[in-house]
């Protein structure tokens, strides 16, 4: 298999200053693509390791739920990077910890609002670019939480469920022009989580870390993976290597939904 060469080619990754994101920018920078990090918070540390692998990047604010800062995201995309190929939708929240009944409405619409008219809008936004590329990408980081049910997530599966299909119907009207679309399903990925260790103390952060191995120990590979290990999919699917794939749900979760856990 030869090695995924991404040069010339321009990618958008969302959600890329921390966590998968990062991870897959930095990897499709060291195989020679452009990358627009685009992210609520700063992608400054993100451009640092995309220079580092000795590639190139640009980070550009954008909230993915807002239509006028993913259409100017995309615009800059094009004019500072001369292009669009690989579209990441990648940025994405947990949605609340609690069962429906007790969820608040605004958790419910944000999570709706962030992780599926997120994707909905920048590849509204990059459509007619990947179109122009004639070797147009989208990856969707969905979840094993868009293949089986998770407990007290309600809007979160809900949300993934659906990028799960919008990939098999993304694949339908647009791979016979040439974008292939596919989803990737991660299971347990060793990343902040939406800043949530960022916020506890040292040893409440000590002690989430111990609950989500613990609960990875569980799943057949029995450990969590480290970000590079998803994005190394990524760059599989951007790659022309994987050119027969389209509308494949590609899980990234150590086994964790193939059989029943019997612990
Ligand atoms: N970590 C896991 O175990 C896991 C498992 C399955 C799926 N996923 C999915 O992978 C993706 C990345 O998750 P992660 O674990 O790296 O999370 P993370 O919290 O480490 O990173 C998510 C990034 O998205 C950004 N973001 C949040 N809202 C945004 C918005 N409205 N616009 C632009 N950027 C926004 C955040 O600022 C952050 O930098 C998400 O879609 C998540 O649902 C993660």
């Amino acid at each position: 298999m030869s090695k995924p060469n991404l040069s010339g080619r321009v990618a958008i990754v969302t959600g890329a200053a921390n966590g998968i994101g990062a991870a897959t920018a930095v990897a499709l920078a060291a195989e020679g693509a452009r990358v627009v990090v685009a992210d609520v918070v700063t992608g400054d540390a993100t451009v640092a390791a995309v220079r580092a692998v000795g590639g190139e990047a640009i980070a550009v604010h954008c909230d993915v739920a807002d239509p006028e800062q993913v259409a100017a995201m995309v615009d800059t995309a094009v004019e500072q990077l001369g292009g669009l190929d690989i579209l990441v939708n990648n940025a994405g929240v947990g949605g609340g910890s609690a069962p429906l009944h007790e969820l608040d409405l605004d958790d419910w619409n944000r999570t709706l609002a962030v992780n599926l008219t997120g994707p909905f809008l920048c590849t509204r936004a990059a459509m007619p670019h990947l179109l122009a590329s004639g070797r147009g990408r989208i990856i969707n980081i969905a979840s094993t939480s868009g293949l089986i049910g998770a407990p007290l997530a309600p809007a979160y599966c809900a949300t993934k469920g659906a990028i799960v299909n919008l990939t098999r119907q993304l694949a339908v009207d647009y791979s016979n022009r040439g974008i292939r679309v596919n989803a990737i399903c991660p299971g347990y990925i060793d990343t902040d989580l939406g800043g949530h260790r960022a916020s506890m103390s040292p040893d409440q952060a000590a002690a989430a870390h111990e609950r989500r191995e613990a609960a990875a120990a569980r799943q057949p590979i029995g450990r969590q993976a480290q970000t590079d290990e998803v994005a190394n999919v990524v760059v599989f699917l951007a790659g022309d290597d994987s050119s027969f794939m389209t509308g494949s749900i590609v899980t990234v979760d150590g086994g964790c939904t193939t059989t029943f856990n019997h612990g």
